[in-house]
């Protein structure tokens, strides 16, 4: 058969997961995909950087946006970052050649999500975004199919790896969070602006983009009402644990009358709950719906292998032609979601 042929633009952590992955998993992967996965060309800002990975057998591209406009390539996976500048401009150019586009980059979804969405959709090509939200846990795989039939009552859970390894690491060594940070950032799971992490950004571009999949809704990034963990001490940490709670910082979306709650910040979790149970670079998503009941999906929501394993899930999909809506829904049909007035913007 023949193979998806594939481009990635950056060549960072999950860039080198993604090549590895397909290098050593190749058999079964191509079994389940039922034709080869094979990465033609990459792209990154620095081309001569020592990567640990050899990359002479892919064509190399200067321009990381034309990726999707090479003759022969089917499939685009965008590992650059950011919800502008070259990664937008990479997605909006490929979906324009009708190429696929998958996308690990959760700021780009929850801020321009709908208008590709919109272009894709109306093309019938795939764009796909598993590796977003959630690292390697099938979370969007499960709210767009796995509960597909249910109306959703509340989503919620841990949504960021980098904040989840600090508050677990200062509950444990009784540490503030600046010199945790640094360790988070060492360990590859900090965003390359740490702020985006530590003041909840991060964990609202996710939220949004789950709501909008609970929902039905669109996307509304801006209806986030976030605080993040900045502030938070050991002592703060050690008074919770002593009245028997854990600090984790918490997104949640629920239907409230009309409107939509969305907030993310840090929550005092009782240590029967199971997310008082997720620790180090864990994510955790809680969805509670009308006849599945409570699902409660928990796996490594950062780092270069899990988040490849949902970029290369991706790929399957798009090998077997198996998509639909980038948004379970086609984006005409989602509901605009009337602001819930949460008081603590
Ligand atoms: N910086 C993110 C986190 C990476 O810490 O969860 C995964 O999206």
């Amino acid at each position: 058969a023949e193979p998806l042929r594939v481009a990635i633009a950056g060549l960072g952590t999950v860039g080198g997961g993604v090549i590895r992955l397909l290098e050593v998993n190749q058999a079964l992967i191509e079994r389940r995909a039922g034709r080869p996965i094979e990465i033609v060309a990459v792209s990154a800002r620095d081309r001569s950087k020592d990567r640990g990975i050899d990359i002479s057998r892919f064509q190399w591209v200067d321009d990381m946006t034309t990726l999707g406009e090479i003759e022969g390539v089917d499939a685009v996976v965008e590992l650059i970052g950011g919800s502008d500048g070259p990664a937008l401009a990479l997605a909006r150019r490929t979906l324009a050649a009708g190429k696929a586009f998958i996308t690990a980059n959760k700021a780009m979804i929850a801020h321009h999500g709908l208008s590709l969405a919109g272009v894709a959709d109306a093309q019938d090509i795939p764009l796909k975004f598993e590796a977003a939200v959630g690292g390697g846990i099938p979370v969007i795989k499960g709210l767009r199919e796995g509960a597909a039939a249910n109306e959703i009552k509340r989503v919620y859970g841990i949504l960021n790896g980098t904040c989840n390894y600090i508050l677990t690491t200062m509950e444990q060594d009784r540490r503030d969070f600046a010199d945790v940070l640094a360790e988070a950032q060492a360990l590859g799971y900090a965003e390359a602006d740490p702020s985006f992490d530590i003041d909840g950004v991060d964990a609202a571009h996710k939220l949004s983009i789950l709501a909008s999949l609970a929902f039905g809704s669109e996307l509304d990034f801006e209806g986030v009402a976030t605080t993040g963990i900045r502030h938070l001490i050991a002592a703060d940490i050690s008074e919770a644990q002593a009245l028997g709670f854990r600090v984790r910082l918490v997104g949640l979306a629920e239907a409230d009358g009309d409107g939509l709650l969305q907030r993310v910040r840090p929550c005092l979790v009782p240590m029967a709950h199971p997310l008082a149970h997720v620790s180090g670079s864990l994510n955790a998503v809680v969805a509670e719906g009308n006849f599945v009941g409570r699902l409660f999906l928990q796996g490594a929501g950062a780092g270069d292998g899990p988040t490849a394993s949902a970029v290369v899930a991706d790929l399957i999909d798009v090998a077997r032609n198996e998509y639909g809506p980038a948004f379970a829904m086609p984006v005409g049909s989602l509901a605009r979601p009337p602001r819930a007035d949460s008081g603590d913007r």
